[in-house]
């Protein structure tokens, strides 16, 4: 049974975030002090959680992915996923993590009953790794990926963010990784390359660019990084050669796959900005303090924390749920310079 929308869009999909910490400090998304955090009485329990997408799969919502902030820093985030893994009419979940606890856990999750993660990297180089991300290492979020491909939390997709200035001159090195095995002229270390026999293949990299989006706090520093994926993928065709349409996964999200000839991984572009992919959105997210919110560029959100806390029956948050769908606005306006300012990137998790 399909859950409609108003504009006739099917939603099938809930983007969970289960914290707004993280252990990084992305410069494009949080200021160097960070977001003051939530308390944790404002964050969902475990179990306040998982009435959610009990409720969410009862209505035919049948993909969840875990996001953040950085999902790993929760503790006990294997139950949560063993938690949700048993619902029934739960047919996909999945992560979207910074990578950089991910060889901790990689095994685990898989065997609590996760699919697959999405891993945030932005730069190949550790030093500017650093700099983006105020507080990481780079061999971390490898090994993280490595491990992922090793554990079968495939297929593995890489998440780039471009930003101008930022890491636009390093478009071409990540296109680069999807030949598998990296061509003799590699230029990255060999750390890089260093996965083998990934379970049920998914050794292979695919990497998806980004448009950077005007959000929160950071809404004007990121306009001003904006890269069109025209130019991205410009520059790609022109080192490497013409992109040859692909397909990833169910064809579902709103990246477009491309192929550079003989590479095994794929390059996707998203372009929230430059081609927004509205019309085809199948998501609602749900803060981690329990807010419900149809649209990440709109601020409008329903409480479900308060309803859970007073005894909300299933029901009663499947109706919730059913109004935040109706709710779901056509599209977002940020060429119309209407930037949701409400929220950081980090409490709703991409
Ligand atoms: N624009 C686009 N992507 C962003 N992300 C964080 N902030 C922004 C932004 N302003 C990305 C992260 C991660 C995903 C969850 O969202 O890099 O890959
Ligand atoms: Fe970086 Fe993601 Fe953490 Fe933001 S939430 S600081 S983008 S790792």
């Amino acid at each position: 049974m399909p859950c409609l929308d108003s504009f006739n869009r099917s939603i099938s999909y809930l983007r969970v975030s289960v914290t707004d910490r993280c252990n990084l400090r992305c410069v494009y998304c949080m200021s160097a002090e960070g977001v003051p955090w939530r308390p944790h009485d404002e964050v969902l329990r475990y179990e306040e959680i998982e009435t959610v997408v009990r409720a969410a799969a009862e209505l035919g919502i049948g993909k969840v992915r875990l996001t953040g902030g950085e999902p790993l820093v929760r503790l006990g985030m294997v139950d949560l996923v063993a938690m949700l893994a048993r619902i029934p009419g739960l047919d996909d979940l999945a992560m979207t993590t910074n990578g950089i606890l991910l060889a901790r856990y990689a095994e685990e999750l898989r065997a609590a009953g996760l699919r697959r993660v999405n891993v945030s990297l932005d730069t190949l180089r550790s030093e500017r790794f650093r700099r983006i991300t105020r507080l990481g290492e780079l061999s971390d979020t490898l090994e993280g990926i490595a491990a992922a491909k090793q554990a079968g939390l495939v297929p593995v997709k890489v998440n780039t963010v471009v930003i101008r200035g930022l890491n636009d001159d390093e478009v071409v090195d990540f296109a680069r990784l999807t030949y598998a095995p990296p061509p003799a002229s590699a230029p990255h270390s060999p750390q890089l390359w260093g996965v083998r026999g990934a379970r049920g293949g998914g050794g292979e990299w695919h990497v998806r660019f980004i448009e950077v989006m005007p959000l929160g706090n950071n809404a004007d520093w990121a306009g001003n990084g904006y890269v069109p994926m025209s130019e991205v993928r410009e520059r790609i065709e022109e080192e490497l050669g013409e992109l040859i349409p692909a397909r990833l996964g169910d064809g579902s999200g709103p990246a477009r796959y491309y192929r550079l000839p003989g590479a095994q991984g794929t390059i996707g572009f998203i372009t929230p900005i430059s081609e927004h992919f509205c019309y085809q959105c199948n998501r609602l997210r749900l803060t981690a303090d329990g807010k419900l919110r149809p649209c990440l560029l709109s601020d409008y959100e329903i409480d479900l924390r308060t309803p859970l806390r007073r005894g909300a029956t299933i029901e009663d948050i499947k109706h919730l749920i059913a109004e935040a769908v109706h709710a779901k606005p056509e599209r977002h306006h940020l060429s119309e310079q209407v930037i949701p300012r409400g929220r950081a990137m980090s409490e709703i998790g991409g």
